[in-house]
C-alpha cells in the first residue's frame, strides 16, 4: 500500500504506549515490519517543548519511513506541533479510549466530533507536506458505528490512510475485534484502509490495504517475517537495543514487561521471570537468561 509517496510492503506495528519505544520498534523493523509508529505523543507537550515528549519521538536508523503518532484536540496545536516534527508520516490518535485521554476531548472523543477531526487533518496538511494518517475504532458507544462519518471527514480533509481497530471505544479491550465490520467499512472507504485488532498474521486480503499488529508482536516481534525466533536470542537482541538507547533502570524494567510475553509457555520461564524481577541491572538479566537457557537445554 502507499501512504503518500511511501510504499508500505508488510504488516504495520501498532503504536503501544509503554512498549513501542525506539528499541522495540527497531527490533520489529529488523524482523520485517513494514512500518512502525511511535507511542502517542501529546501535541501540547510538543508545543511546550517538554523533554519527555522529545524522548518519545526519537527515531531508529531503520525506521524508513518513520511515523510519529500525535494526540490532542486543538487543530492549531497540531499545526504548531507538526512544524516541529522530524519524521516522514504523521499519525493522529482518534481511538484511545482511556478516561484520562477522552475526558480532555482527545483520542476516541474525536469519533464524536468528525468535523473537528477533519479540521485537525486539514490544519496539519496546511502546515507540512507530510502524509497524515488517522487511527481510530469502529465507533464510540457500543454498536454506534461512528467511524464511517469520521473516515468520510478525514478523507475529505486529505488523510492518506486510516487504521481502524475493530472494537468500540466503550469496549476498551473486551470482546473481540469485529473483522466483518472492518471489511464493510473498508469497502466504502475512499482512502487506503488498515485493519487492526486481534490479528496475528501479516497476510492482507481485499478490501484491506494492510494489517496492523499490536499485542501479537509483543509476544513475537518476528510475526512480521513469519519465522519462529528462539526467545533467548530475541531477549538478548532486545536488551542490546535497549542499552543502546536507554539507561540500566529503564532497560531492566522493559525486560520485565516483555519477558512475560517472550517466555510464556517456555520451560523455566517462571523462574527466569522471577530472576529478572530481582535483577538490578542488565548484567543480572543476561546472567538469568544464561541460567534459564542452560536449564532448558540440559
Ligand atoms: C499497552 C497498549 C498500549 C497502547 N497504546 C496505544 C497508543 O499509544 N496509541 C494507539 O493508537 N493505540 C494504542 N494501543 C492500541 C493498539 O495500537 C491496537 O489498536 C490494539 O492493541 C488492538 O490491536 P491488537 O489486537 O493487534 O493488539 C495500545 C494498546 C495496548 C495493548
Amino acid at each position: 500500500m502507499l501512504i503518500g509517496k511511501y510504499e508500505i510492503k508488510n504488516g504495520i506495528l501498532a503504536p503501544m504506549a509503554g512498549y513501542t519505544d525506539i528499541a522495540f520498534r527497531e527490533l520489529c523493523k529488523a524482523y520485517g515490519a513494514g512500518l512502525t509508529v511511535t507511542e502517542m505523543v501529546s501535541v501540547r507537550g510538543l508545543v511546550h517543548g517538554n523533554a519527555a515528549t522529545a524522548e518519545l519521538m526519537r527515531i531508529a536508523h531503520n525506521e524508513v519511513p518513520s511515523c510519529i503518532q500525535l494526540f490532542g484536540n486543538d487543530p492549531s496545536d497540531f499545526a504548531r506541533a507538526a512544524e516541529k516534527l522530524r519524521c516522514d508520516i504523521i499519525d493522529v490518535n482518534m481511538g484511545c479510549p482511556m478516561p484520562k485521554i477522552v475526558k480532555n476531548g482527545d483520542g476516541a472523543a474525536l469519533i464524536k466530533d468528525p468535523e473537528r477531526a477533519g479540521a485537525i487533518v486539514r490544519t496539519i496538511k496546511n502546515a507540512t507536506d507530510k502524509p497524515v494518517t488517522v487511527k481510530t475504532r469502529l465507533g464510540y458507544g457500543m454498536y454506534n458505528d461512528g467511524a464511517a462519518e469520521l473516515i468520510e471527514s478525514v478523507a475529505k480533509s486529505g488523510a492518506a490512510a486510516v487504521a481502524v481497530h475493530g472494537r468500540y471505544a466503550e469496549q476498551k479491550y473486551t470482546g473481540c475485534s469485529d473483522i466483518r465490520k472492518l471489511a464493510s467499512l473498508a469497502k466504502n472507504c475512499p482512502i487506503p484502509f488498515i485493519a487492526n485488532g486481534d490479528l496475528a498474521d501479516t497476510t492482507v486480503d481485499p478490501p484491506f490495504s494492510a494489517v496492523m499488529i499490536g499485542r501479537a508482536a509483543l509476544a513475537d516481534p518476528a510475526v512480521f517475517c513469519g519465522e519462529r525466533v528462539d526467545p533467548f536470542e530475541l531477549a538478548r537482541r532486545h536488551i542490546a537495543l535497549l542499552r543502546e538507547y536507554f539507561d540500566e533502570r529503564y532497560s531492566v524494567n522493559q525486560c520485565r514487561k516483555f519477558f512475560v510475553h517472550y517466555f510464556k509457555g517456555v520451560r523455566g520461564g517462571k523462574q527466569l521471570r522471577d530472576d529478572v524481577n530481582r535483577a538490578e541491572n542488565t548484567s543480572d538479566v543476561y546472567f538469568a537468561l544464561d541460567k534459564a537457557q542452560a536449564a532448558v537445554y540440559n
